[in-house]
């Protein structure tokens, strides 16, 4: 039986990757800090996403979600979150001109902090410790001290969310979006590249374009629809005592929102239909993506539908599929048909990430261009064969050069991983792989090249 939903119900629930806090005390004190600073989004905010990805479940807009594996407290500066937003605009350009539909943009950001583990522990030689649970919770460095769970560590994020989104919020009403400014978002390592010189085909197309709007006595200066884009805010909702001293009640509608982010997600780890991440995501009025990886079966993804959105409003539900390469086609289809004929109105959209994940010969984590190329390949066929819209795609990228995947125009080979290998987790497509990638999506959902 199913109990009244209220911030923190979700108590009453087992819930999953949580840090064992040495100091429940100190633990309480942070959260109640937390809850007594401002919001980071509005409630509005949230339901214009959820109307814009209404938009995208019913065919008629594409999502692109992307950004970091993890955000770190280390790597904390306007450079990376500035290369990272000109790559996310480079790629929605890109989709946007080919795909001839708005493109939704989602980062994985300001707030992206927090990492569920497979063991709870890691072992070194014959010491164990804590295991790295992301910038929220402890650090990387194998000491005790570094990796005992820091409930200050809340507050931190919190305030670099705050700052990254101020940040991102000025990029990207303050001019740096601008139509105008296309050719300025080609990053030099890029633009000397084959993906790069494409990009500028597109570019010069979009100027020529801008041209004969003013030419045709359209003020192309001063119409926001040009000059300025909405970057929405997105991260895995983990850690639920933080997620809980953000939700708010909106004093316009009275609903819950968890003012975290304007898009929460459940992840592959958290997934459990009674536990307390669904608890305390059902209740709020977000936009709410939930992964989806190779072992669920129908029954359970109507569970999961049913459980996030009962009332099957377009928008409020993101199914993001993470199957691997391999098998991806057959396992996707029965899933497309059983949401479908049940009349959920969701947003499918593919990672091509999580599932394609190895380990390179020398033992970095890595993961192959051509494999993610080819999940988002078999992801467009099965929704072509099921009539159903491939709504968009969840990457993890960053705008710098690093070396952290394989493969790409540039061909990023094995030996090559231990140039540029900063990423917190998981490998990351770099600026290059993310544009390349733009292209290849156009191309496999358009069936047509730019
Ligand atoms: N505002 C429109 C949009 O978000 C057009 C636009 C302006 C745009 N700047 C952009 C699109 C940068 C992609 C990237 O779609
Ligand atoms: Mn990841």
């Amino acid at each position: 039986m199913t109990q009244a939903w209220t911030p923190s119900s979700w108590q009453f629930h087992p819930a999953a990757q949580q840090p064992e806090w040495p100091d429940e005390d100190e633990l309480h004190a942070a959260v109640k800090t937390i809850a007594g600073f401002p919001p980071l989004v509005f409630a509005g905010e949230a339901r214009s996403l959820q109307a814009a990805l209404g938009q995208v479940s019913a065919g008629n807009a594409f999502l692109l979600q992307a950004g970091d594996c993890a955000e770190s407290f280390d790597d904390f500066s306007a450079n990376s979150i500035r290369e990272k937003l000109r790559v996310i605009l480079q790629m929605a350009v890109v989709l946007t001109y080919s795909m001839g539909v708005p493109v939704v943009k989602v980062g994985r950001m300001a707030g992206q902090f927090a990492k569920p583990r497979t063991s709870p522990t890691e072992r070194i030689g014959d010491v164990d410790l804590p295991a790295l649970r992301g910038h929220i919770v402890n650090d990387l460095r194998f000491d005790a001290a570094a990796r005992t769970p820091a409930p200050e560590r809340l507050v931190q994020a919190y305030h670099q969310s705050a700052s990254t989104m101020n940040l991102v919020r000025a990029f990207t009403k303050g001019g740096f979006a601008d139509l105008a400014r296309v050719h300025a978002w080609n990053q030099e390592f890029v633009a000397s590249s084959p993906e790069g010189r494409r990009y500028e085909r597109v570019a010069n197309e979009i100027d020529r374009a801008l041209h004969f709007m003013r030419a045709c006595g359209i003020d192309t200066e001063s119409n926001p629809a040009l000059g300025q884009v909405d970057v929405y805010t997105s991260h895995e909702a983990l850690i639920l005592g933080y997620e809980e001293a953000l939700t708010r009640q909106d004093t316009l509608t009275g609903r819950w929102y968890d003012c975290s982010a304007h898009m929460l997600w459940i992840g592959e780890r958290t997934r459990q239909l009674d536990g307390a991440h669904f608890e305390l995501l059902r209740g709020v009025g977000n936009p709410i993506g939930c992964k989806v990886g190779p072992t669920v079966e129908a029954t359970e993804l109507l569970a999961i539908c049913e459980r996030l959105n009962p009332a099957r409003l377009p928008g409020r539900l993101t199914l993001i599929t993470r199957m691997g390469a391999s098998h991806v086609e057959e396992r996707l289809r029965p899933l497309l048909r059983a949401v479908t004929d049940a009349g959920h109105p969701v947003v499918w959209a593919c990672d091509p990430m999580h599932g394609n994940t190895f380990s390179s010969a020398n033992g970095r984590k890595t993961r192959d261009f051509d494999d993610i190329v080819s999940e988002i390949a078999g992801f467009v066929r099965a929704h072509r064969a099921e009539g159903t819209w491939p709504g968009g795609i969840h990457v993890e990228l960053t705008g710098e050069n690093v070396t952290e995947c394989l493969g790409g125009a540039d061909k990023v080979l094995d030996s090559d991983l231990d140039d540029r290998y900063e990423t917190m987790c998981d490998p990351r497509l770099n600026g290059r792989q993310s544009l390349d990638l733009a292209f290849r999506v156009a191309e496999l959902i358009s069936g047509s090249s730019v």
